[in-house]
Parts: C-alpha cells; structure tokens; sequence
C-alpha cells in the first residue's frame, strides 16, 4: 500500500498549522455557496494555485452517471478499447502520455468540448450507447464549465477586476479550445512489495489552460508541488472538486498566480478514476497579463496567442516549463 512519507506528513500539519480558517488537511478550501470567496480564491491561486470546492452546485447524478460509464469502458478488453486510439490527438490511450516519450501506469479518453466537432469519431466505440455517453458527458461538463465560470467570475471580483467575465468569457466563447479527460489508473499490485517505491501513474507537469477542474473517486494518488518544491499527497474526495490554476491564467495575471506542478503516483490495491475539465482560450486569444493587474509592474510575458502556445508547447516534455518560450529577459 501506498503511504506518505513522513517529511510530506510533517509539512501536512505545519501548513495546518500556518492557516487553520481556509484549509482542509494542507488544502484550501473554497465554498462555492458563500457568494463573497473571491478573495479567499485569489489567497488560494497565490499560495498554492490548487484549491478544493464544496458546495459546487454540480448535480450528482451527473458524476456518477458519467463515472459508471468511464467504469464500463475501462473495464473492456483492451482490444476493444484499442478501436478508440491511438490519441491524435483525441481519444484512447494507454501508458504513453504525449509525443515525445512520456508514459505513466494510466489509461485514458481525451475529448474536445466543442459539441459540433466531428474529430471524435472514436466515439463510435461506444457502439449503440454512443449517444447516451455523448449526452452524460454534455450534462456533466456543462455542469463543470458552469462552475468554474463561478469561479473564475468570483476569481475577478477578488481581483477588483472588471468586467467579471474576463476570465469566464473565455470558457463561455463558442470556439473555447477545452478539453476533457477521463484518466483510469489500475491499482498496480507490485508496489505492495516494493515499500518506499512510487510509481508514476501520471508524471509531474502544469496544466497549459486558465483553469483545471478535477473530480476523482475516493482513492488516493494526487500530489501537488509547493512553492518550496516539495510534493503533498491531496486527500481524495468524490464529492469535491479541485481547481489548479493554468499556464495561461499565470501569464494573464503576471505571475501573481503559478500554474501548480502536479502529479500521480499509481496505487497498488484500488483503482483511480478523474474526471478532469481543462477550461482554455479560444486558439486566436491572444495571452498578455491583463493591463489592470500590472500596476506600473513590467510584464514578465512576451504576448502569444493560445494557437503559438500549442505549437511551442508540441515537442515538450511532460514535465517542461512551457511557458520559458514566452518570457520576457528583464534586464536588471
Ligand atoms: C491531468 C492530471 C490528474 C488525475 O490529466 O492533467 O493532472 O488525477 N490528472 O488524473
Ligand atoms: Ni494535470
């Protein structure tokens, strides 16, 4: 069984420690019910770029009726999963992760968002239950993109920004490069005898979009880096979801906001099913920090569009900075 370390716990209690009002076992905590978090949300996108909602308001029904059906497609021989893949860059795919080399103990489904895109023809997989997978996935990430508009709206207010969309809009606008994934990771039952052994179910990496939303099921796995570059394992929870703050939202606030390094170590007795909605920009916005948050500061970003992100970011490595290409040398 995978347990923590003991450094990770000892710095689980000494961040309780620090900031007993907003946090959750090390985690900060955001209830989405109370309309006036935006300034516990901007608190939590600087200390940690990773925060946990509660009261999210997305039905669950449409969780777990879209989990039962990752369950059942997952649970297919791989054959039969095969027809769907290889990701290219929508669809199955298995242990490799990426282009250029990555690979984790994970298997996965990768969607675009965009309802009227005819590149997920692998969803023909589904066979004659095609359309009702189709439809449990539109209910749910409807659901999640609405909630995290919620957030990235009240993100602004915390920000004094206006207007309150500048975020959300984003999200909302038809041609919204997001994506969605549904991530499987088998319990690996070798680790049980290798004590003190991690093995990666997903490497460590930043997520490229404005924000993240995850929802797992109720085993453990996620970690996060800290600002000190130590790892701390998240607490599962199936009836949460947790946020990670996106390359993109870093640059459009100028850095007051970092992208959180993440990562998942395989389990050996339980499986790991996420559900994880990457909310982008339309591929022409162009990603600048946002002019009202920079207060006399310099930009620390050369302006690129999403479309030049995607490109840059097409040979790196899951665990890359991607944003190095577009920083700007401020000579001292
Ligand atoms: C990802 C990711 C975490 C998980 O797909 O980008 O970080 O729990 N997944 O699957
Ligand atoms: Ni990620």
């Amino acid at each position: 069984m995978l347990v923590l370390s003991k450094p990770a716990i000892e710095q689980y209690s000494d961040i309780r420690n620090c900031m007993p009002s907003t946090l959750c076992s090390g985690i900060p905590l955001i209830d989405l019910s109370k309309p006036d978090s935006g300034h516990l949300i901007v608190k939590a996108c600087e200390e940690f770029g990773f925060f946990k909602v509660i009261n999210h308001g997305v039905p669950m029904e449409f969780i777990t009726n879209l989990e039962a059906k990752a369950v059942r497609f997952f649970s297919l021989p791989l054959s039969e999963k095969e027809k769907a893949g290889p990701p290219a860059p929508l669809g199955y795919g298995n242990k490799r992760i990426g282009l250029n080399g990555d690979s984790g103990w994970v298997e996965y489904l990768l969607f675009t968002t965009n309802p009227d895109s005819s590149s997920q023809s692998f969803l023909s997989v589904f066979g004659e239950n095609q359309e009702k997978f189709r439809s449990a996935l539109n209910d749910y990430v409807s659901a999640v993109r609405k909630m995290g508009c919620e957030i990235l709206e009240q993100m602004a207010d915390g920000l004094k920004l206006q207007p309150r969309n500048v975020f959300s809009k984003l999200l909302m606008d038809k041609q919204s490069d997001s994506f969605f994934r549904l991530n499987h990771y088998p319990p690996c039952p070798e680790l049980q005898a290798l004590t003190d052994t991690n093995m990666i179910g997903f490497g460590e990496h930043t997520d490229p979009q404005i924000i993240s939303v995850l929802r797992s099921n109720n085993t453990s796995g996620l970690q996060i880096s800290l600002r000190d570059g130590s790892w701390i394992s998240v607490p599962p929870d199936q009836n949460s979801f947790f946020i990670n703050v996106g390359d993109s939202l870093q640059v459009m606030t100028n850095g007051r906001f970092q992208s959180v390094r993440h990562r998942v170590l395989a389990n050996s007795m339980k499986s790991r099913v996420s559900m994880i909605y990457f909310g982008g920009p339309p591929l022409s916005e162009k990603i600048a920090p946002l002019p009202s948050l920079m207060k006399g500061e310099r930009s620390l970003y050369k302006e690129f569009t999403w479309f030049e992100y995607k490109k840059s970011a097409f040979n790196s490595s899951l665990a890359d900075n991607r944003l190095v290409n577009f920083e700007r040398i401020i000579a001292s």
